[in-house]
């Protein structure tokens, strides 16, 4: 067993580091947010992700998991540091290392025996020697032996402590075999196929991991267009496609499109990274484009619907980017909502895990407690995030709160013709519209 060091205690280092704790190594876990470390150490979980605090408890609790503000503290006879530490988009795009050289900067000046370093964000291509050259910047020629490994994540958010422990794949990169396979060595027991290449090439799996993810939503979302306008229906066409072994039924789901802190940072980052370096990632940009589509058709779909949005009041069901996160980092939900307000419509929303992180992010918009008070006086409702309790509403009720008739299906999860036939008006994404 080994003792680790993460660096970064959000969705991503969190997880990692309580998950090989869980393993049976000895994990550290460090973040330069003191508030963030004082509420771990009182059991108090930053972020929601299912199962993660009862696993956090546990492994507190045997004595293989603690947390730190302390770089010394936490490098202290650590054989390995993972970096996971956020890398959000620049204004044009390019990923913003900032964070990342604070980690490294800090590794450097506590460096004081051999280490492995590895970096799990989701860092531009190339960063992996970037790394290497600032600790010998930092510490000249008196620096312990150190490698650095490049190990992506590959975690979803609301189901990332399963994608952790059931990984497809691991994927290692590193110019040190010997160091690429002592981080294998971490991920044996999970006993799932682990991939070992060069730095640049484990960075880049990652970026085209994601970007490809976000072109067959895109895909999906340019065909439910085209069924609008043809009287397919996108749910049928997906479940056919999928059934091809070559296409596959995940992520395949219409809708209003990808948010979240990866898929946009990262397929921005790729493009930046492509169009820098003299490629034409035309795919990609038209990936984005088509996504942030999504957003306005639903904007375009209740002012069309309602006549107007001026005075109008639209309630909206769900509010982070995804279910199963309180995430709201480019949530579509949350920019639909901003386009909303601008045209003069007031809005209420509610959302199970979200609220606050959606009221800080758009103040002037109205928090309800539960659905049915979120289709109170409403002429239209929105349901732009599909979290399970979302699925079975007691339409009699929405439609009898309700002062209007609209209802927008942002994710295809509910009825159309039924509530067509209780008299209410349906939209769906990529759906005939019922008669
Ligand atoms: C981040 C990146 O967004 C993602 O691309 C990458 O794959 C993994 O790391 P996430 O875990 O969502 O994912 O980041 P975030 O939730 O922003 O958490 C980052 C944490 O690092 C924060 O708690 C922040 O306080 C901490 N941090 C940031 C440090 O500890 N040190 C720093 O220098 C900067
Ligand atoms: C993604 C990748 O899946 C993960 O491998 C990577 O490590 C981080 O980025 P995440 O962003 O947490 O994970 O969520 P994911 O479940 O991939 O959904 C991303 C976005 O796509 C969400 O906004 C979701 O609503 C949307 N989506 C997903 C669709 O619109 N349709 C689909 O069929 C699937």
């Amino acid at each position: 067993m080994a003792k680790i060091c993460v660096i970064g205690t959000g969705y991503v280092g969190l997880v990692t580091g309580t998950c090989f704790a869980d393993m049976g190594h000895t994990v550290t876990c460090l973040d330069i947010d003191e508030n963030r470390i004082h509420q771990l150490q009182q059991g108090i979980m930053p972020i929601y992700e299912p199962g993660l605090k009862q696993l956090v408890d546990q492994n507190v609790e045997a004595g293989r998991l603690d947390f730190t503000t302390s770089y010394r503290e936490a490098l202290k006879g650590s054989e390995f540091a993972l970096i996971a530490v956020g890398t959000p988009s620049s204004d044009d795009g390019e990923a913003d290392m900032r964070y990342v050289k604070s980690a490294v900067d800090s590794i450097a000046q506590h460096l004081d025996h051999p280490i492995i370093i590895v970096n799990k964000s989701t860092v531009p291509v190339g960063t992996g020697d970037w790394v290497a050259e600032l600790i010998h910047e930092q510490n000249g020629k008196g620096t312990p032996p150190f490698s650095v490994v490049s190990n992506p994540e590959f975690l979803r958010e609301g189901s990332a402590v399963n994608d952790f422990m059931q990984p497809d794949r691991v994927v290692l990169g590193s110019t040190n075999i010997e160091a690429a396979n002592r981080v294998a060595d971490l991920y044996q027991v999970l006993r799932s196929p682990i991939m070992i290449t060069d730095l640049r090439t484990a960075e880049m799996i990652k970026y085209a991991s994601n970007a490809f993810l976000a072109a067959r939503i895109s895909f999906i979302n340019e065909i439910a267009n085209i069924c609008e306008s043809l009287g397919a229906d996108v749910r049928e066409v997906a479940r056919g496609m999928g059934m091809d072994k070559r296409i596959g039924p995940a992520f395949l789901d219409a809708g209003l499109g990808w948010g979240g802190s990866c898929f946009p940072k990262d397929v921005k980052a790729l493009t930046y990274m492509a169009a820098k370096s003299g490629a034409h990632p035309q795919l990609l940009r038209a990936v984005m484009d088509i996504n942030m589509n999504q957003r306005s058709l639903a904007v375009r779909k209740l002012e069309q619907a309602l006549g107007g949005l001026e005075g109008k009041v639209i309630g909206v069901l769900g509010l982070s980017f995804k279910p199963n996160t309180d995430d709201t980092r480019d949530s579509p939900a949350l920019d639909i909502i901003r386009m909303l307000l601008k045209a003069g419509a007031s809005v209420q929303g509610f959302d199970p895990q979200a609220m606050q992180a959606s009221k800080a992010e758009v103040p002037e918009l109205t928090l309800c407690q539960n659905p049915y008070d979120v289709a109170k006086g409403a002429d239209g409702l929105l349901l732009a995030t599909e979290w399970n309790e979302f699925k079975s509403l007691d339409f009699g009720r929405i439609k009898a709160n309700m002062r209007g008739r609209v209802i927008v299906d942002g994710r295809n999860i509910w009825d159309g013709p039924e509530l067509q036939k209780m008299g209410l008006n349906y939209f769906g994404v990529g759906v005939p519209n019922p008669k």
